[in-house]
């Protein structure tokens, strides 16, 4: 059993916060610093006794790194802190040092706060720890209780300190567009790793979530180890850094990107950053994996205990070319499958042939749905599914009714082009009148026809950074605040819609945007093989329950790879199911095919999307595994897929973790039963003879 989260008020106002197999200790000092004493295992209230006399200091004046970093909660600029600081103002008078002491704390059931405030100025800064089973939030209020300005340069959310370590090597999930969250591991050498996102979304090239452990560099460890991992829940452009002194000492800071940030704090007005998160693991990468999945689980995504339907989304079937009788035909051989969603993608608004001209316009083509999506959705609906549309709310095509009549709705240097992405502009979220409109807009969509659900799509970067507003925030911050405020509207008018996060595929799948939509789009690449890398290194970051994949044709169309029917299936199986094909061409021996395999999905997603995930092989290259325990135990659904034959090899053996040794297991299909423990210390041997080979092994406990 986990225990309670708890955070101990002790002797020498020292703090020790302890949650699911963690604990995080500071202290306030006599002389009111922040002290930082502990992120790691467990430890007892009277260890902190003893981390308080524990000399951190260095010796020297000049040392490589300065020593703050890791004694410090908080990283203030000003001093000796010249690495990476976590906090930089300008005041009024130009003065660009801080000069914080503790001032306050307070506890309030698993939330600690502590009050830090400017010697000098009327400045504050109140950070925030909340326990949340095995997780540590923290964020940060930064307060101008004065009567003139002051602008943050920099307002990360919070710096991490890890212990010493001989060595340390960073786990994190690089890629790009249709190569998303790509499974990389280094060595941190003295110096500086720096993740981040400069483009308005949290972008392709790294998801903000990185692991540190004393691993080897070829491959993390499974079941042994200390990992300890950060992410950052912020929908824009983000920045982590991992910063390793030469003592072994690893510092990780984890904020809002202070790239062309100069962030206004008016007199009287305070602003809060977004919520880090921390996860420590004692044993593993398995360990870490399920914490942040249960922690997205129970702590993240609406509906947590809802179980995600199976979609099918017309994108690759029509493209732009939607009419009410092709989408019609595709949601007959859709639900006739098994499909519970029905999603019209791109095309179905006015002005919408190709990619120039229509969004903006939320309403649909007049030529194709002359009694607007109505007489669809009620026919969806009768099939027996729920109905959704795409949508791409931020950003307008110049080529709209919306544009026309808002041509100062976009961000824009008055003196400067316009750069056009995807061919659209983005609209300038950080107005209210923006934000109002749009909600009213989706207010209107969603209230025409009984929509289900809406894919949130944006296929464009922030370019120019303009507020258009006098006296406003930077663009960067108040962008993402402004389409957290729009979901959230939108929500709250229609709480029965579900909503999927895309932008581009996997641009948009943090943990800001995963409080507000049920599940992520992690990538357009729906080649069933691609898929299996980009899913590998998806679910060290996010729990399979909000990872949509699609069945799509073969040949694919991004990559024109020909994957038989069988491993396209079993590949998305090992997420949340969706059907993308084209299912009007499809044999009717791939239809029936498909309505087993949609089945057989149904039989074991409870398990996938709510059980534990083992990952049975490394970095997939040429057998990947995986398995997934149902939360009782009752179930277990083994995955392999092999893309080639290699070796002559014709079966693998596939060690289970976690299963129960003294049970008996039996395979659904064959009756054959092995114990736990032969699954796990000799294998579960399963064929994989031929090019694409995959196999499903369902076992249940008996
Ligand atoms: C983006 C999305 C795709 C699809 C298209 C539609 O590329 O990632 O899934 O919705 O837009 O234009």
């Amino acid at each position: 059993m986990a225990d309670p989260p708890s955070i101990l008020h002790l002797p020498d106002d020292a703090f020790l916060l302890r949650g699911d197999g963690f604990a995080y200790a500071l202290a306030v000092t006599p002389g009111g610093d922040l002290r930082h004493l502990h992120w790691g295992g467990p430890i007892e209230p009277a260890d902190v006794g003893v981390l308080l006399t524990d000399d951190a200091r260095e010796f020297g004046s000049n040392t490589w790194s300065s020593p703050r970093a890791h004694t410090e909660e908080l990283v203030a600029h000003g001093g000796r802190r010249l690495d990476e600081s976590a906090l930089k103002v300008e005041f009024a008078d130009g003065v660009r040092a801080l000069d914080l002491a503790a001032e306050s704390t307070a506890v309030s059931g698993d939330e600690l706060t502590v009050r830090l405030a400017d010697r000098h100025y009327p400045f504050a800064a109140e950070l925030h720890y909340r326990v949340r089973g095995g997780a540590l939030e923290r964020w940060t209020t930064l307060v101008n209780d004065g009567d003139a300005p002051i602008v943050l340069d920099r307002a990360y959310s919070a710096g991490w300190a890890l212990p010493w370590q001989p060595r340390w090597v960073a786990t994190w999930l690089a890629g790009a567009y249709a190569a998303e969250t790509q499974l990389t591991r280094r060595e941190l050498g003295p110096g500086r790793l720096v993740l981040e996102s400069r483009r308005g979304i949290p972008g392709h090239a790294a998801q903000p979530w990185l692991a540190l452990d004393a691993g080897d560099e070829a491959r993390a460890s499974d079941e042994a180890g200390a990992v300890w991992s950060v992410a950052l829940a912020w929908s824009g452009s983000w920045r982590l850094t991992a910063e390793l002194a030469a003592d072994g000492r690893l510092h990780v800071t984890a904020g809002v990107n202070d790239f062309d940030l100069r962030h206004p704090l008016p007199p009287g007005t305070s602003w809060t950053t977004p919520v880090t998160v921390g996860v420590f693991a004692a044993a593993g990468h398995d360990e870490l994996t399920d914490r942040w999945h249960a922690y997205e689980r129970t702590h993240v995504v609406p509906r947590p205990d809802a179980v995600r339907p199976v979609l099918y989304n017309s994108w690759e079937a029509t493209f732009f070319d939607v009419r009410p009788e092709s989408q019609l035909e595709l949601a007959r051989r859709a639900a006739a499958l098994g499909a519970e969603l029905f999603v019209v993608d791109d095309g179905w608004f006015a002005g919408r042939e190709d990619e120039s001209a229509g969004v903006g316009d939320w309403t649909p083509d007049r030529s194709a749905f002359p009694d607007g999506l109505k007489p669809l959705a009620d026919e969806v609906q009768a099939l027996g599914m729920r109905f959704g549309v795409w949508v791409e709310p931020e950003a307008v095509s110049p080529d709209s009714d919306l544009f026309r009549a808002h041509p100062d709705w976009i961000y824009q240097w008055p003196t400067r082009p316009r750069t056009l992405a995807r061919q659209t502009h983005l609209l300038a979220l950080s107005r209210p009148d923006v934000r109002a409109h749009l909600v009213q807009a989706l207010d209107a969509l969603l209230s025409s026809a009984p929509i289900d659900a809406l894919k949130w799509d944006l296929n464009r970067p922030l370019t120019e950074a303009s507020s258009g507003l006098e006296g406003a925030g930077s663009v960067w911050v108040e962008h993402v605040e402004g389409f957290y405020e729009v979901l959230d509207r939108v929500r709250e008018r229609h709480p029965g819609v579900w909503i999927e996060s895309c932008a581009s595929g996997g641009g948009r799948a943090d943990l800001g945007v995963l409080s507000r939509a049920e599940w992520v789009w992690p990538s357009d690449n729906t080649d069933a093989l691609e898929r299996l890398a980009i899913q590998h290194g998806y679910a060290y970051a996010h729990s399979p329950h909000t990872m949509m994949a699609w069945v799509t044709d073969s040949p694919t169309y991004l990559t024109k790879r020909e994957i038989p029917l069988r491993f396209r299936f079993h590949s998305a199986m090992t997420g949340l199911l969706g059907v993308g094909g084209n299912l009007a061409e499809w044999s009717d021996a791939d239809l029936a095919a498909a309505a087993e395999y949609v089945a057989q999905y149904k039989r074991i997603r409870a398990t996938v999307q709510f059980g534990t995930l083992r990952r049975l092989s490394g970095a997939p290259d040429d057998v990947t595994a995986l398995s997934y325990l149902a939360p009782d135990g009752a179930q277990v659904a083994v995955f392999a897929f092999a893309p080639s034959v290699r070796r002559l090899r014709r079966t693998v053996l596939l060690r289970l973790r976690g299963l129960d040794p003294a049970a008996v297991y039996a395979d659904a299909a064959t009756g054959t039963r092995y114990s736990g423990a032969l699954l796990h210390h000799h294998g579960l041997r399963v064929a994989l003879t031929g090019d694409y080979a995959s196999e499903l092994v369902v076992l249940d406990r008996i």
